[in-house]
């Protein structure tokens, strides 16, 4: 396995070349912090928390830390102002959508983001796709899916075939970042349970 050096918040970090930015600096023990990773799913980029700043032969960039290949000399820096700021604005949307989500919360502390800044929203979904991703990927049952689009869109379970597959699985439930898929799975059940 080829090996690349390269620089983290000020740390030399020597890395396999196929890793991501994210996979780099989890080797150092360097918290980049994530809502749609998971390490058994392919990479998603959907929440954009874990964006960094990165620097090779004097551009500046801002990418997504999951999804971003390591390249020699790159440097990268996991917290600066402007980082912080970005993330305090997705914090602050996703917070609309679940304002009491414990993971949300503990990142908003972080960040000094406010969870009342925006109105809330309808749904507590931040479209991180963990369940749908973890399902499809692992569980290859496809019993959760996206539906609807732009502002509307959501998870919903398939009853055919949740009713089938979801009693004795239920492992998406502690991946939800909002802890809002446990509600529309019990929502789900009591539509396909008989009376
Ligand atoms: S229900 Fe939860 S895990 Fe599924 S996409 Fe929405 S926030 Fe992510
Ligand atoms: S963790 Fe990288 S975009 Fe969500």
């Amino acid at each position: 396995m080829s090996e690349i050096l390269l620089q983290i918040d000020g740390r030399k970090v020597k890395v396999a070349k196929e890793m991501t930015i994210l996979e780099a600096a989890q080797s150092a023990g360097i918290v980049i912090p994530t809502l749609c990773h998971h390490e058994k799913l392919e990479p998603y980029g959907a929440c954009r928390i874990c964006t960094v700043e990165t620097e090779v032969r004097g551009r500046k960039n801002l990418v997504v830390a999951c999804l971003y290949p390591v390249q020699p000399d790159l440097v990268v820096r996991t917290r600066s102002e402007k980082i912080d700021k970005i993330r305090k604005m997705i914090l602050e949307l996703m917070l609309a959508h679940a304002p009491d989500a414990a993971d949300l919360q503990e990142l908003a502390k972080e960040y000094g983001a406010d969870k009342a800044r925006f109105e809330k929203e309808s749904s507590f979904c931040i479209l991180c796709g963990l369940c749908v991703r973890y399902c499809a990927e692992v569980k290859k049952k496809n019993a959760i899916a996206f539906v609807d689009s732009g502002a509307r869109r959501e998870i919903s379970f398939i009853p055919e075939i949740a009713s089938k597959e979801c009693w004795n699985c239920k492992e998406c439930f502690p991946l939800c970042p909002t802890e809002a898929l446990q509600a529309a799975f019990v929502l789900t059940e009591a539509l396909i349970s008989p009376p």
